[in-house]
């Protein structure tokens, strides 16, 4: 029998680009759903993937991606319209008849929670569950690490301040993963489905950090004092808005921040499913943070750079449109009457806090999450 042919959406994206490049490594063959073609495309065709440039949204595009592939990594793109990526994969999948499908989700994705994607990351799952002939594995990531520099790293390299709504510095509220580790986790369930069909893995950072101690971390990276700053919301949307990150978006990190500083992505973290998927220790904060400051531009501390990161901050109070629901409002998303965080949900809790009795799916299979997580 020949090697089962791979297809891995977002393929350039965080988790996408490493997930690819370990499959590669494996020897799979992997199909790369691309956006355009750019350098990071060329990057996976140089070490041997197969690309495919097209839209996530158009069924057309998707039953030609699909073509000839056995299993597939479902990663919608980080926006809003999650529902329609999902359902368009979720369609083309049965078709294709895929054997084994691992999607990434999110810890916050629910029925009822008040971020229209993790809604929706809810529903594609449901409606993965339901393929008759596909088996499934999701991976319910938490917060990040990469998300800490996301719009920021300027203010951090240049100015010393880390500003970001997080709550007290001291909580430790995040044991933050790594791309490369969530898509090893990926990686890990697409080579080896019997082994993983069914499960639920939630990848984790090896240790839990408060604010402090990640500013602390960025310091000794960048050489210089890092000062967490307990940033107002309207401050951080307005910052990111600036910097064009999609406003429809940007409304969801605030929701995701409620649910941090509420500590959600503190239960039941860290954990130990990297090293037991991959027998390797999870890679921690300082690692992920020397790869980071390595690979961008803007944390090279010159006096152009400062300049920048002085503009960009003084050009913050004066940017429109940063609040939520006007903009939830405005993009037409559907909001629920009475909808819950996680945090408040005793539903959600009881289903993901083994502290709260949460007893996984199948406790009998030697891959299961508890096991995983011990
Ligand atoms: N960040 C977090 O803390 C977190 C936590 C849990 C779960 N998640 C989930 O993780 C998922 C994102 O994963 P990721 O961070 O690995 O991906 P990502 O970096 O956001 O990459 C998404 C990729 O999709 C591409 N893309 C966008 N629109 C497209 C279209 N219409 N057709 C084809 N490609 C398109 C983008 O292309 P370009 O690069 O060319 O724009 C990008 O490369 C989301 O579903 C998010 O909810 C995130």
């Amino acid at each position: 029998m020949s090697t089962p042919k791979i297809l891995v959406t977002s393929a350039a994206g965080k988790t996408g680009l490493p997930a690819t490049l370990q499959l590669l490594d494996y020897g799979f063959p992997v199909r790369a759903f691309v956006r355009s073609y750019d350098h990071r495309a060329k990057r996976l065709e140089d070490a041997g993937a197969e690309i495919f440039v097209g839209d996530v949204y158009s069924i057309a595009d998707m039953r030609k991606a699909m073509t000839g592939v056995q299993r597939a990594y479902q990663c919608s793109p980080t926006q809003t319209n999650t529902l329609h990526a999902g359902a368009v994969f979720t369609i083309a999948a049965k078709e294709a008849k895929l054997e084994h499908v691992v999607m990434l989700t999110q810890w916050t994705a629910a029925a009822n929670h008040p971020s229209i994607v993790s809604r929706e990351l809810w529903m594609n799952e449901q409606l993965l569950k339901q393929l008759p002939n596909t088996t499934l594995t999701v991976i319910n990531v938490g917060w990040f690490a990469e998300n800490y520099f996301m719009g920021v790293l300027e203010t951090v390299s240049q100015l010393g301040i880390w500003p970001i709504p997080l709550g007290d510095g001291d909580e430790k509220k995040n044991a933050p993963p790594s791309n490369n580790d969530i898509a090893a986790a990926a990686v890990a369930a697409l080579i080896d489905p019997v082994a993983h069909a069914g499960n639920t893995y939630r990848p984790t950072g090896p240790v839990l950090l408060s604010p402090n101690e990640m500013a602390a971390i960025m310091g000794k990276v960048l050489g210089r004092t890092v000062k967490y700053l307990d940033a107002p919301d309207w401050m951080v949307m307005k910052a990111l808005i600036s910097q064009r990150f999609p406003a429809s978006m940007v409304a969801q990190l605030v929701i995701y921040g409620e649910e941090y500083r509420r500590g959600t992505f503190a239960i039941d973290a860290p954990n130990n499913v990297v090293r037991n998927l991959t027998g390797e220790q999870a890679e921690n904060f300082e690692t992920i943070t020397r790869r980071i400051v390595a690979e961008r531009p803007e944390a090279v501390r010159t006096i152009g750079n400062k300049l920048k990161a002085v503009w960009n901050f003084m050009k913050v109070p004066f940017t429109f449109g940063a609040n939520p629901e006007v903009i939830e409002r405005r993009a037409e998303h559907v909001l629920l009457k009475s909808p819950t965080l996680n945090r408040d949900s005793q539903e959600w809790v009881d289903s993901h806090d083994s502290a709260a009795g949460f007893v996984p799916d199948r406790p009998a299979n030697a891959h299961s999450p508890a096991l995983l997580a011990g």
